[in-house]
């Protein structure tokens, strides 16, 4: 977001209706720059409605991203952390620095946010868009079960921020009651054995417009939790993944996978499994092996699937 847009939006957030003249001369432009602007706003997904005549605002309040809030309610000081207007993805951004290690990049949007499997997060202004760079001395083999410690800790934070039904869908869907709360894409780069570098990117649903056109069930989290704060969750998923990354590193998913079943939303769910290679199969979820890969039974005999292997959705 330039620094003029992020002006007007800092305005908007307030969820007030502003006047298009007095918008004007605060901020010493023209009334038809001002709807210029609003429509730039528009276009990156902010819910703005009203007119010049008759004043803008935005449906609800956001509460603005702060990095140093988010730093003062951090347990762990020393992770860096960045806030920025929009961006394309905070994953792709947070990719071109050298090291990512301890590095947090938050967004108040993203214009092409990057979900799993290629396909696009919609992530309009006020919702949590968080990168985490992190360096594992575990080679890429060893941290295949990573994705589902992410799900966990996001899992954990938003149920410590009062969203207590919240469960994980294999590998790391964030979801209450089969819709999508939330989802977290990791990105790992590195040796076989050797040491790697993984971007952990984690997008969440704080309040979406009923508009959203979202191709599977959503929610928000304002439908499930009262009071939360935008800059303590990114303080708190930062806080979880520094206490739980260290522990796969240096101990493996043991400590873990014992925890799985408890946030597990398709154990003994029917699943509709579609498999990489074309092959689909439906089959009946029995929770995780030591890998964290989902054991799927098909005609009696269980499948172990690795997440970049295939997608599932319960039925
Ligand atoms: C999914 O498809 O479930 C994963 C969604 C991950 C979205 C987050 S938002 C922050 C980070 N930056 C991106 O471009 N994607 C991830």
């Amino acid at each position: 977001m330039s620094p003029e847009l992020n002006e007007l939006y800092v305005r908007l957030a307030d969820g007030q209706r502003h006047n298009g003249a007095e918008l004007a001369d605060d901020l010493g432009i023209s009334r038809a720059a001002v709807w210029k602007r609003i429509e730039s706003l528009r276009r990156i997904g902010l819910p703005v409605s009203g007119t010049a005549g008759n004043g803008y605002r935005i449906a609800h309040p956001i509460e603005l991203l702060d990095a140093n809030v988010i730093r003062q309610h951090l347990a762990k000081p020393s992770i860096q952390v960045e806030v920025i207007g929009a961006v394309d993805s905070t994953n792709a951004r947070l990719a071109t620095n050298t090291p990512v290690h301890g590095r947090a990049l938050v967004a108040e949007a993203q214009k092409a946010g990057r979900g799993r499997r290629g396909r696009q997060w919609l992530s309009p202004p006020g919702g949590i868009y968080l990168s985490l760079g992190w360096h594992f001395e575990s080679g890429l083999a060893g941290l295949s079960p990573l994705s589902l410690v992410v799900g966990m800790a996001a899992a954990r934070t938003l149920r410590e921020a009062g969203a207590e039904t919240v469960g994980v869908k294999w590998p790391n869907d964030l979801v209450i009651d089969n819709a999508k709360l939330g989802g977290c894409l990791v990105e790992v780069n590195g040796a076989a054995e050797g040491p790697c570098q993984a971007v952990i990117g984690i997008g969440i649903n704080l309040q979406l417009p009923e508009s959203a056109a979202v191709d599977q069930p959503w929610t928000c989290l304002s439908r499930h939790a009262d009071g939360f704060s935008r800059n303590r969750l990114v303080a708190g998923l930062i806080d979880n993944l520094a206490r739980d990354l260290p522990e796969l590193d240096a101990s493996g998913f043991d400590a873990f996978a014992g925890q799985w079943h408890r946030c597990d939303v398709l154990d003994g769910r029917k699943v509709h499994v579609a498999m990489a290679g074309g092959e689909d199969f439906v089959g009946l979820a029995k929770g995780i092996d030591a890998q964290g890969r989902l054991l799927v039974d098909h005609n009696g005999r269980i499948q172990a699937l690795g997440s970049g292997e295939v997608s599932v959705r319960g039925r």
